[in-house]
């Protein structure tokens, strides 16, 4: 009988919430985070334990049929891959952020300045509509550090609780877009598997019913 794969964080801060939503579904996985690998006993279905930002092309390629995965992911990586259910955890925004002492009026006041991000698609996209242009620099993490160092002007990133840019002595001038986990879909997903989704998705709707 065929399972479904499914691609959860490996490390971070959705992979608990993550496991912790298929534990409520009734679904036992049998090994522990060691393993990049891991089956369910009860249910057809496999966990593969994955970097967050591989997930959008292992989903386009089929390697994985399902993701439990953040939405600002998805937006950033994947846009022609498919939302079936938002999962109301691991809420946050992507934002802009300058140093606090900068005065800031507007998005204007970025153009040509240097914009330190892990989200350069986002950060494109979104100063396309106000016709400003800023010098993207791809940073991978930390990018709240970027200004006390010197490398940019200003950041965009993850806000969930607001203290890494309080610690580094930041603020948040624009909320670029709002972000939740949710379950994503390939686009090359059998028949088989779509059979098996829908039953899992019959069990996460009930589960999120309940928690409301
Ligand atoms: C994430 C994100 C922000 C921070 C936001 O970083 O990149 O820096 O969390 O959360 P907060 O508003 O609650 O402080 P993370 O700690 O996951 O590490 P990374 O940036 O090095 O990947
Ligand atoms: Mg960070």
């Amino acid at each position: 009988m065929s399972k479904i794969k499914i691609a959860v964080q490996k490390a971070g801060r959705l992979n608990e919430d993550s496991l912790q939503l298929l534990k409520d579904c009734g679904i036992s996985i049998d090994n522990g985070k060691d393993q990049l690998k891991a089956s369910a006993s009860n249910f057809p279905l496999e966990v593969l334990y994955l970097r967050n930002g591989d997930i959008p092309q292992y989903l386009r390629d089929g390697v994985v049929d399902i993701a439990i995965i953040g939405e600002n992911v998805l937006i950033e990586k994947g846009g022609d891959i498919i939302v079936a259910e938002r999962l109301g955890f691991s809420k946050c925004r992507v934002s802009l952020a300058v140093p606090k002492g900068t005065k800031y009026k507007g998005i204007e006041d970025l153009d040509r300045m240097r914009i330190a991000t892990s989200y350069p698609n986002t950060v494109q996209q979104y100063f396309k509509q106000f016709n400003v242009t800023p010098d993207i620099h791809l940073i991978n993490g930390s990018v709240e550090i970027a200004p006390n160092i010197g490398l940019a002007d200003a950041i965009c990133d993850i806000v969930s609780s607001g203290s890494t840019l309080f610690k580094n002595n930041l603020k948040e001038v624009e909320v670029m877009l709002k972000s939740e986990a949710v379950l994503a879909v390939s686009p090359n997903i059998s028949d088989e598997n779509k059979a098996i989704l829908n039953k899992l998705q019959f069990r996460i709707q009930s589960v999120l019913k309940a928690r409301n």
